[in-house]
């Protein structure tokens, strides 16, 4: 009772407020238009005038809430293509829509004013009438002028876009499709459908909540690149108007308007294209966009590229590989793809571990079908080539496509959709990748990593056989080296000849008793290496020849020399105690001579007066003693073959010792003589017929004793700068002097008159016996002992000597003039 009480006193309130207004006729044929003085209450409608659709009061499903809208009469499921109130529901029956007092058509309801579908008629007081038209739009006419219209429903689209409607900017103003909050709620819901007026013209978007949801593409005059449905021309006409004034819009109409259709914005964010089947007498769904997956903007991410065709849709550009595999793995593309390889451009040095390329291997382009990514950069050149190599010289391109224009793209792609048309975008896009990506590049990588690998065998071979040899070698040496070691122990080791005392000495020993090869303990340099003193712990000093690995003296020289010395055995031979071989060194260890050799006391005249007379006939008829032993009495037959003052050590007593074996040669008993094609020696003692001839044999050497002989006598060298009278060497002079009968001259000063004379001349004669040009004339060795050792021998007629060998070289003619240079100069043939 109260409640009713209540509702009737606002009732009237109303009425008093809005004058008064008449409900139609609910008795009366259904009309389409409601006139200035009438009302529409809950429960009533009007109808078009073929009856194609009809406006009132609805409830959508599961709903109280009361709406106006309007809906397709003939069809039986309550199909609502406009809502005015959609955000203001009435919340009961008591929903009226009626005029004002200017003429606004609005929604009132038990408290009020609810809804005013159109404000602006104050100034005057106009009279309206508003009228449903068969194609669905509400008109708000001027009632004295039906062509004057004040408002239209399709002015302001809900979610549906019906024929006629116009779906873009008009007069400034954007129309744009809504979906419903959802399928009982007719609000505004999350989807837009539309243009963007900011974007590009004749684009279609689908927003969600204010970002872009997805893309028509762009329109071409006929269709949208991406969504050729949307405009299908089976029934309908499509109009696309750009005017100069600013609008910008879409529009379409029925050929036949048995043909019931729609476009719906639907709640799920799809724009849905429906028909109506008489024969099913239900909504078919001709189609619906976006797709289920691709369409949805930037799917697949950056640089990926969605397919409808694939399962899943999304997939990396080639060269690309997914950012965040992991969610990949579980469809969540949203991160995109990074690239594989870096592009050649702007690459300095190597990056993820590929070799770089010289500059000249340069990116390339590969042709792929997708719809141009967004937001392209156009570039005013005339061709594809061009294009091409503006995006090429510019590292940040990472794509061009050539249409009419040039575009080209920085950076990431986005929103890349795989097209399955190839003439839908005439030349496609054209990504940018490193070399390597494509066969033939690879080819070329194939090539360099081939090369490289050749080159890196050979090189690996080549040092393989390199260390092959050096192994080899040293095999060998230390082959050589331990066979030469086994051969010296076995033959001179335990050898009781002369006891033990032939030792095989460690390197280490030998470094000990030398400390270690100390410059301090340096004796001198022999022609095969420096000689050091050296001291063995248990008392011994000991002269050690360290043979220089140069030294060009081979292991054969090596094993004669040790093999004669050490067999050798005689007080006038220098004794070799033993030897080191080892890593490569070869060490003679000889007993240590105190007063060195001869020639550092012969030619120096400070020195040389130590050495008077007595001690020179001893040093003389020590040589002889060796000489004897080495031609005779040893066991074998040797041959020197490299006497020289030098090579006469003297010890503490003065004692000669013969040294240096490393040219002698062992003969057979009954060998007289030999040929060598290698002459070394010594210039100056060498015989004639050796040094021309290379021919050799125990009278050789005794033309070498010869030469000393006179060395001694008179404390020159045979061979030197030095001119003797008319003579450029000793023997010429003595020679000279013995003819002329002043042997005297040729005796050494320093000596003084210790000397006997008759030694001195015995001596000068036997040498220049010695010295004679013919060997078969030269005495033997023992020959030689007999003429010194006769005391009385001032009377025993030795020989006659015949000249030397080399007196022709004597320069008698040029005596006036001595010559500067004389081919017998003092030079040792080095052979060594
Ligand atoms: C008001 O409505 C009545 C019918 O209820 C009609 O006869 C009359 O002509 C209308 N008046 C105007 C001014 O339209
Ligand atoms: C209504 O139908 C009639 C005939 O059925 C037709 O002549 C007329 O053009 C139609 N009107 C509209 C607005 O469709
Ligand atoms: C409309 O016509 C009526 C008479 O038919 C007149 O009284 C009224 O003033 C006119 N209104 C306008 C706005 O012209
Ligand atoms: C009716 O309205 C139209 C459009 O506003 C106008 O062009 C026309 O002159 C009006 N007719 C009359 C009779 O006022
Ligand atoms: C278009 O740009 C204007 C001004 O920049 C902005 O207010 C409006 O929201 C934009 N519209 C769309 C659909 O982005
Ligand atoms: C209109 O469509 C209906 C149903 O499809 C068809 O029967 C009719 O022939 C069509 N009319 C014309 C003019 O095309
Ligand atoms: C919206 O449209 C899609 C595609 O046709 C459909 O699958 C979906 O069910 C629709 N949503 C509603 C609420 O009808
Ligand atoms: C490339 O992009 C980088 C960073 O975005 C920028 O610093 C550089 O100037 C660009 N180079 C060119 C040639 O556009």
């Amino acid at each position: 009772m109260k409640k009713g009480c209540g509702r009737g006193i606002v009732l009237l309130a109303i009425l008093l407020l809005f004058i008064s207004s008449n409900p139609i006729p609910s008795s009366e044929a259904a009309t389409d238009t409601l006139l200035p003085n009438q009302s529409l209450k809950d429960g009533q409608s009007l109808v078009s005038a073929n009856k194609t659709f009809e406006l009132g009061f609805f409830s959508p499903q599961g709903s109280t809430d009361r709406y106006v809208g309007i809906w397709y009469h003939n069809i039986p499921v309550q199909t609502v293509v406009w809502v005015a109130n959609r955000d203001r529901p009435v919340a009961d029956a008591t929903g009226l829509i009626k005029f004002d007092m200017y003429g606004n058509l609005m929604i009132v309801d038990a408290r009020g004013v609810s809804f005013v579908f159109t404000y602006g008629f104050s100034a005057s007081t106009k009279s309206t009438t508003a009228k449903l038209l068969d194609s669905g739009n509400l008109l708000l006419m001027d009632a004295n002028n039906s062509s004057h219209v004040l408002y239209e429903s399709f002015d302001y689209p809900t979610d549906t876009f019906l024929p006629g409607m116009k779906l873009g900017v008009v007069r400034w103003r954007n129309r744009l499709l809504a979906s419903w909050r959802n399928s009982d709620n007719p609000s505004t819901g999350d989807f837009l459908f539309g243009e963007n007026p900011n974007g590009t013209h004749g684009q279609m978007f689908i927003w969600q909540k204010n970002t872009i949801y997805w893309d028509s593409g762009e329109w071409n005059g006929e269709i949208f690149s991406l969504a050729q449905e949307l405009l299908s021309p089976n029934f309908f006409e499509y109009l696309y108007v750009s005017s100069s004034l600013g609008d910008d819009y879409f529009t379409y109409s029925t050929k036949n308007t048995s043909i019931v259709s729609r476009y719906v914005m639907n709640v799920s964010g799809r724009i849905q294209r429906l028909l109506w089947s008489e024969t099913t007498r239900e909504w078919l769904v001709l189609w619906s966009l976006p797709k289920p997956q691709c369409d949805v903007y930037n799917l697949c991410g950056a640089n990926g590229v969605c397919s409808e065709e694939n399962v899943p849709q999304c997939s990396c550009l080639r060269g690309f590989a997914p950012l965040t595999p992991a969610e990949w793995s579980n469809s969540v593309t949203k991160s995109g793809c990074e690239r594989k390889i870096s592009l050649q451009c702007g690459q300095k040095g190597d990056q993820n571990g590929y070799l770089t390329l010289p500059n000249t291997i340069k990116d390339r382009f590969l042709s792929i079908n997708v719809k141009l990514p967004a937001d392209p950069q156009y570039l005013n050149v005339g061709s594809p080539a061009e294009c091409q190599s503006s995006c090429l010289n510019n590292c940040n391109c990472t794509a061009y496509a050539f249409t009419n224009h040039c575009q080209l793209w920085y950076g990431n792609l986005k929103d890349l959709k795989r097209l399955n048309d190839a003439s839908v975008t005439a030349g496609g896009l054209n990504l940018r990748l490193a070399p390597f990506e494509f066969p033939d590049g690879r080819k070329n990588w194939i090539w360099v990593v081939a090369t490289a690998t050749v080159l890196g065998s050979l090189l690996f071979m080549f040092y393989m056989c390199y260390w092959w040899r050096r192994k080899e070698r040293e095999r060998r040496k230390l082959y050589q080296e331990q066979t030469l070691y086994a051969f010296i122990r076995g033959n001179l080791n335990g050898h009781d000849e002369r006891g033990p005392s032939f030792t095989l000495f460690s390197f280490s020993k030998v470094a000990d008793a030398t400390e270690n090869f100390s410059a301090a303990n340096k004796l001198g340099e022999g022609g095969f290496g420096p000689v050091y003193k050296g001291k063995l712990p248990w008392g011994p000093v000991i002269a050690v020849k360290r043979l220089s690995k140069s030294s060009g003296q081979g292991l054969e020289e090596f094993k004669n020399e040790i093999m004669l010395i050490a067999k050798l055995q005689h007080r006038n031979l220098v004794r070799l105690l033993g030897c080191c071989i080892q890593g490569g060194e070869r060490i003679l260890i000889y007993e240590y001579m105190a007063n060195k050799s001869l020639d550092y006391f012969l030619f120096e005249e400070t020195r040389a007066v130590q050495l008077d007379w007595g001690r020179r006939f001893n040093i003389i008829e020590g040589i002889v003693h060796g000489l004897l032993y080495l031609h005779k009495h040893s066991r074998l037959r040797i041959i020197h073959r490299d006497l020289k003052v030098s090579n006469i050590l003297l010890d503490d007593e003065w004692c000669p010792k013969i040294s240096d074996f490393g040219l002698a040669r062992i003969f057979s008993s009954n060998e007289v003589q030999a040929n060598t094609n290698r002459v070394v020696g010594t210039f100056g003692y060498m015989s004639p017929e050796y040094a021309s001839e290379g021919l050799f044999s125990t009278k050789s050497d005794v033309f070498s004793f010869g030469v000393m002989l006179l060395e001694i006598v008179s404390g020159k060298r045979n061979a030197g700068f030095h001119q003797y009278g008319n003579s450029f060497n000793l023997l010429g002079y003595a020679w000279e002097m013995w003819i002329e009968g002043k042997w005297q001259e040729l005796v050494d000063p320093v000596i003084g008159d210790t000397c006997k004379d008759y030694q001195v001349c015995k001596c000068v004669h036997v040498a220049l016996l010695c010295v004679q040009e013919c060997a078969s004339d030269r005495p033997t060795m023992s020959e030689v002992i007999t003429m010194l050792a006769n005391e009385n021998s001032e009377n025993v007629a030795l020989e006659t000597p015949n000249h030397p060998g080399f007196f022709t070289v004597k320069m008698k003619t040029e005596v006036d003039n001595p010559p500067t240079i004389n081919e017998m100069t003092a030079t040792t043939i080095d052979g060594r």
